[in-house]
């Protein structure tokens, strides 16, 4: 896996469908990278807050992450909680695009 100055190399842009969302798992680490519906991309822990689901097998709605165990709600954009039982936030990371490949910094 590319690792330059922190920006950890997690998959093809073209590896996540618009308004969907994938797993991504570095060393002990487990995050979650979204697309868009107009094709930007994000990036949460991939953990729901509320118990250790990983969150990149829920729903993606708009802006919205849908957690698959207790249907609790985040904006994956910003990590905020957008319905309980959720109640604590989600970390997001900085993610970028470049030549075709999509990058997270997590230092
Ligand atoms: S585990 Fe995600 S809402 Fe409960």
């Amino acid at each position: 896996m590319a690792q330059d100055e922190n920006w950890l190399e997690a998959c093809a842009a073209d590896d996540i469908d618009e308004e969907d969302v994938i797993r991504f798992d570095y060393e002990d680490r487990s995050f979650a990278i979204y697309r868009s519906e107009d094709s930007e991309y994000f990036a949460t822990d991939g953990h729901c807050t509320h118990e250790k689901v990983h969150l990149a097998n829920g729903f993606v709605m708009g802006k919205i992450i849908e957690c698959p165990k207790h249907n609790g709600r985040f904006d994956y954009t910003t990590g905020a909680v957008k319905k309980a039982p959720a109640c604590v936030d989600l970390k997001t990371y900085p993610v970028k695009v470049e030549a075709g490949k999509v990058y997270i910094r997590i230092g």
